[in-house]
């Protein structure tokens, strides 16, 4: 996603590019904040902008490539005398560390998603050019110990700048109305594929006091959606009492596994869990009307937490939980903690629990070792859990994993192709009969965009029909199934960031289409000047 925007300010601009996950766009958004505040400013012009920022993804190879085809281009213009700052941020220049800037000498400082605090500093130093050591460009997490490291980063100045973020209504989708709030860094799982463990450190809790103020703070702002993050975000577990400040604030505490979590509990520390949080949440900021969070874990999800979800009409009836794989043999593999029927024994709990709830997956084809049959297991856990959509991924070997060393990428290119795109249109079908079920129904959505879906649509069998005085708007089901709508052109942008009603009248694998019912968003005059009656 590009980060743009114009600024009449003065002062050095910046183009920020951020690649990758919710994490990153929530990174990005505290950059801003805080280089905003600085006197920079952002432009959406990479051409004529004093500093270059790329925040960077590493969890698959392609997204890396990206960056890096960037960066060569900005060496060629580096060479051709442009004066420009590059500067990578993120869980590439954690992981790749000092060799980049010897492979890309254009690239003036490198900042781990760890050291976002020392940014602005980096980029003072940069702007002194050679007077400054290479070493003074460069903010990592490195070879400190993964836990003393997170500990420290997150005790004192990550804290500060998520505590500081500075929320720009005009840089966020949904007009200012959805926003995100972490509530977990890092993650303790190891899971054999993946380098977040070691790009983003040991998994850190932040003090629930501070996760609420947060949210009170962006409900005053307008923020009507909040999407809690964190990589196994329904592990959060906050035990009181064990980081104070020298002030008496709570601080935020390196996860020490469930295990001890437990045990502190049963010694009589007073803790919030994951289920606790979610209800202070949603109790004491019930401005916030739609509450979401990501990604959860299959493990480790209380009955606590899915009957909150149950009984809280503001919690969004949506899990994003990870099936990866559906053979017990690569999950082994993979590390991933559970199998096949622990993953569906879930799945059963909260359906059985939370009816109506959508359930979205993301799924690794290729892996080492995947046979056929491990293959067409995966296929057969689509088949039986019925997801509304799953992300599939090719796998990609990727530099420190336990994967890479230990397993050969034995997959061919072409086969792990081949599994992809079956998967995919296997996924169609069944997306496509889950949104079929929604057509009849009369849903709440919260409208985020103008839709980019008009063009894709034939694709998906559904009939457009355009008047010139209305447009297409695009928004989300609580359950996050996209559904696109027709509304006057003169009152899309009193919509946008209004939850409004739809009668669903069409799908598709992946999205809804329906016809917004007359709705309290929309002025009268709004109303009747677009004429209604679409069809
Ligand atoms: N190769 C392919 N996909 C990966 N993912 C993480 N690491 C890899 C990798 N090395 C996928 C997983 C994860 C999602 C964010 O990215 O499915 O859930
Ligand atoms: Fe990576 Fe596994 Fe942690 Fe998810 S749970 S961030 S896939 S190590």
């Amino acid at each position: 996603m590009i980060e743009c925007t114009n600024s009449s300010r003065g002062g050095r601009s910046i183009f920020l590019e951020t690649f990758g996950c919710q994490m990153n766009e929530l990174d990005s958004e505290l950059i801003r904040g805080q280089l905003a505040a600085l006197g920079y400013h952002f432009i959406d012009d990479r051409a004529a902008a004093d500093v270059v920022l790329f925040n960077t993804c590493s969890v698959r190879e392609q997204a890396e490539n990206k960056v890096l085809s960037r960066v060569g281009q900005l060496g060629m213009e580096k060479d051709q005398e442009r004066e420009v700052i590059v500067g990578l941020v993120g869980c590439l220049a954690e992981r790749e560390g000092e060799r980049l800037i010897t492979r890309f000498p254009q690239i003036d400082l490198l900042c781990g998603p760890g050291e976002l605090d020392r940014l602005p500093q980096l980029l003072e130093n940069a702007f002194k050019g050679a007077a400054v050591e290479q070493a003074d460009r460069i903010a990592l997490q490195g070879n400190r110990s993964r836990r003393s490291a997170a500990l420290s980063a997150a005790q004192d100045n990550l804290e500060a700048l998520d505590l500081s973020r500075a929320f720009d209504p005009d840089r966020t989708s949904t007009a200012g109305r959805s926003a995100y709030v972490r509530i977990t860094r890092g993650c303790n799982k190891f899971c054999t594929y993946c380098v977040v463990p070691n790009t983003r450190g040991a998994e850190v809790h932040r003090p629930p006091d501070a996760i609420v103020d947060e949210c009170m703070r962006l409900a005053d702002e307008g923020v009507i959606e909040v999407t809690l993050l964190g990589q196994t975000v329904n592990h959060y577990c906050y035990t009181h009492g064990t980081a104070v400040s020298s002030d008496g604030r709570e601080l935020a505490q390196v996860g020490p596994g469930l295990a001890a979590f437990r045990s502190a509990a049963s010694n009589g520390a007073r803790v919030t869990t994951f289920a606790d949080l979610l209800h202070r949440i949603h109790e004491s900021v019930p401005a916030i009307r739609r509450l979401r969070f990501v990604t959860s874990y299959p493990r480790d999800f209380s009955d606590e937490a899915l009957g909150v979800m149950r009984d809280c009409p503001r919690i969004c009836r949506y899990l994003h939980v990870p099936a990866q794989s559906g053979s017990n043999e690569v999950l082994a593999r993979m590390n991933r903690g559970y199998s096949v029927e622990q993953y569906e024994a879930f799945i059963e709990r909260a359906r059985s629990t939370v009816p109506g709830i959508e359930i979205a997956g993301d799924i690794i084809v290729g892996f080492p070792g995947e046979t056929e049959d491990d293959f067409d297991a995966t296929c057969d856990l689509l088949r039986r859990v019925r997801f509304k959509n799953n992300f599939v991924f090719r796998y990609s070997p990727r530099p420190g994993t336990v994967a890479i060393k230990r397993l050969e990428d034995d997959v061919p290119e072409d086969r792990k192709r081949a599994r992809l795109n079956s998967l995919l249109a296997l996924q169609a079908d069944i997306g496509r009969e889950v949104h079929a079920a929604y057509e009849g129904r009369t849903v709440e959505i919260l409208v985020e965009r103008h839709s980019p879906h008009a063009q894709s649509q034939a694709d998906n069998g559904i009939e457009v029909r355009w008047q010139q005085s209305m447009t297409q708007l695009s928004g989300r089901t609580d359950g996050d199934l996209i559904c696109v709508f027709d509304a006057p052109a003169d009152a899309a942008e009193h919509l946008l960031g209004e939850i409004v009603t739809v009668h669903v009248e069409g799908s598709g694998p992946l999205i809804l289409k329906g016809r917004l019912l007359q709705d309290s968003a929309i002025p009268m005059g709004k109303w009747q000047s677009g004429g209604f009656q679409m069809r």
